[in-house]
């Protein structure tokens, strides 16, 4: 999705903001721009393309004198793609500009009566609206004006704006759409990630809905919606900024892989003590979790993945219904969610649209809700009654991997803590699952250290048009997320079935040929997921199975086999992530892919 970077300082400004949008690709883009004040003008520089194009048009910045700006990397909504649609957009006298995220749901009304008070359009996206809305309304005071234009638009929003009239003050706007403030000794930033500013500075502060910021070299001032002052405490961000840096990896998606072990124990680790699991802040008084008589998990792609494995999980050792559910369904389903549900909203980002719609809703239906989000003080982080950050570290790669496996690996903790608290769950057990658990950063990092023969698979189906995945129960929420990888970053067709399933209709789709991962990790189940193989094989597809070391027998009936190390059943789904990631990632990479940025897709969705 969009990005935006805004500074203020000492610095000459566009170096620092085309660098700020460099850090800002990974979240998918179509054209970026710049915008610097000069004197008393406002100089614009934007195209179509990446951002080594816009750097290549503005001379690293040189062309454009000035210590004030702002920047957008533009991933489009309204308008195609191109340089005019591209922000900064400036108003119609050239004295203010923006950036802008997120959707202004009335802007061809608002155009209309803009237009008709003689001021022209020169784009067709909704955010100019913003721009031309600000010359309409100015009153010769910016604070006074951003209230009546917050008024006026409806929407998700996160506006960085310059003024000609003011030309060292930055001001920004947000409304259900990301935007930080960064603090720095004598400059400061706005931007909608922590990552385009992490080198300047670790020192941030959330600028909430309604709320407007603005920002001198010296100083950075809010207001909320009734233009009082609001003071704000800042939060560090201990995030490293070599962590958004490849590290010698040729892609994002690849170092994350690997820095699976890693962040999995990031995750379990302090929240593990001895025998005790302390999960933050939350309750988990027996009182508390005995009224709970429904669980709904809630998340959008991967996140959801996650919430599925949990529901398993949490089903089978606490005994309580779990609902998995699509952030963008629940949102229009009239849930069945009251003051005895928990709800549990995943989300790697914290500020997907879909999911933080969802976190709303539940609220207002009474239930509690817990998140599970990786970045620090995001907007479902924020907004949640409890939050567990998985401490996974900056995700770049669009496609989720520590983030996905830390989500599962958060799910298992709050079902053990539960099972726990209720009784339900022998001491034995629990026990071994915690064992199991602490030994998974090991078990990962054995699959990391040899891939070849995983690659070797993957290279060899790279020119298939179209891969089956099946598997059962967690098999199967494996096998979505795995189909998921594949299909987002190597643009084969990619689907997964359970396994049981097949012989319901999808068995048509296998002739000779196709290929079908078996996720075959469920003891219980081996011989059951033997039929649905022998049933594929027979139709004359090929199967390549994914089970452990032990499982022998797959192997042998099986056209192909990768290994697991052996592990405890029910959490297999992590250590199969690990394995269909790098298969994901070795098809695209034959495949010549965009692999960090595959086409279509941002990092963080925040627009519905
Ligand atoms: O930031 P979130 O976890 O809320 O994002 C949810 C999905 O958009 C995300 O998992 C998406 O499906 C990934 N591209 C999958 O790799």
């Amino acid at each position: 999705m969009c990005g935006i970077i805004g500074y203020v300082g000492g610095k000459q400004a566009a170096p620092v903001l085309l660098k700020g949008l460099q850090r800002l690709e990974y979240r998918g883009y179509d054209s970026s721009g710049i915008a610097v004040v000069d004197s008393d003008n406002i100089d614009v520089i934007k195209t179509t393309g990446k951002v080594a194009t816009l750097c290549e048009k503005a001379n690293g910045g040189k062309k454009l004198n000035g210590n004030i700006g702002i920047g957008h990397t533009r991933w489009a909504t309204h308008g195609a793609p191109s340089d005019v649609n591209s922000h900064p957009h400036l108003s119609a006298d050239g004295r203010f500009c923006i950036v802008h995220n997120g959707i202004i749901e009335n802007f061809a009304e608002l155009k209309s009566d803009i237009i008709a008070h003689g001021l022209p359009f020169k784009s067709d996206t909704d955010s100019e609206v913003i721009a031309q809305l600000i010359q309409y309304l100015y009153d010769g005071d910016m604070i006074s004006t951003l209230r009546k234009v917050m008024e006026r638009v409806t929407g998700s929003y996160a506006v960085g704006i310059l003024s000609a009239d003011a030309p060292d003050t930055l001001y920004a706007i947000r409304k259900d759409n990301p935007l930080v403030v960064g603090l720095g000794q004598n400059e400061n930033f706005i931007a909608s990630d922590f990552a385009a500013a992490l080198e300047h500075t670790h020192n941030f502060v959330q600028l909430n809905d309604g709320e407007i910021a603005r920002l001198t070299s010296r100083a950075v001032t809010f207001f909320d919606n009734n233009g009082n002052t609001v003071e704000k405490t800042p939060y560090l961000v201990d995030w490293d900024i070599s962590l958004a840096e490849k590290d010698g990896y040729p892609h994002f998606m690849l170092k994350e892989i690997y820095e699976q072990p890693k962040a999995i124990k990031s995750t379990l680790s302090p929240r593990i003590k001895g025998d005790n699991i302390i999960l933050d802040k939350i309750d988990f008084s027996a009182n508390n979790v005995n009224r709970i008589n429904r669980v709904n998990i809630v998340g959008c792609g991967s996140a959801y993945h996650a919430g599925i494995v949990g529901k398993h999980f949490i089903e089978k050792y606490c005994r309580i219904g779990v609902d998995c559910i699509l952030a963008s369904e629940y949102i229009y389903s009239n849930p069945i969610t009251d003051n005895r549900t928990l709800t549990i909203v995943i989300s790697q980002s914290g500020e997907t649209a879909d999911s933080l719609a969802a976190l709303r809703l539940a609220k207002k239906c009474g239930s509690h809700t817990i998140a599970i989000v990786n970045v620090i003080q995001s907007a479902i982080a924020r907004e949640a009654d409890n939050v567990l950050y998985t401490y996974a570290g900056p995700e770049i790669a669009v496609a989720t991997t520590k983030g996905y496996t830390t989500q599962v690996a958060a799910l298992y903790l709050v079902g053990l803590k539960i099972a726990k608290v209720k009784h339900i769950i022998s001491d034995a057990r629990y026990s071994e699952l915690l064992g199991e658990l602490a030994l998974l950063p090991d078990k990962i990092s054995e699959i990391l250290k040899d891939t070849d023969k995983i690659k070797q698979y993957a290279e060899g189906y790279a020119e298939h048009k179209c891969v089956f995945f099946i598997g059962r129960n967690t098999d199967y929420a494996a096998s979505l997320e795995g189909a998921l990888k594949l299909k987002e970053i190597s643009y084969i067709h990619a689907e997964a079935y359970a396994a049981g399933e097949l012989k319901h209709g999808t068995i048509s789709l296998i002739e000779k040929g196709t290929v079908t991962l078996a996720l075959v990790t469920q003891s219980d189940l081996y011989s059951k997921m033997l039929s649905n193989i022998k049933a594929v094989q027979s139709r004359g597809g090929d199967v390549l199975a994914i089970s452990s070391y032990n499982n022998k027998q797959i192997g042998e009936e099986a056209d192909g086999l990768l290994t697991i190390p052996d592990c405890d059943d029910d959490v297999t789904p992590i250590l199969t992530a690990v394995v269909l990631q790098i298969f994901a990632y070795y098809i695209a990479a034959k495949r010549g892919c965009d692999i960090d940025k595959p086409r279509n897709l941002a990092k963080s969705v925040t627009v519905e």
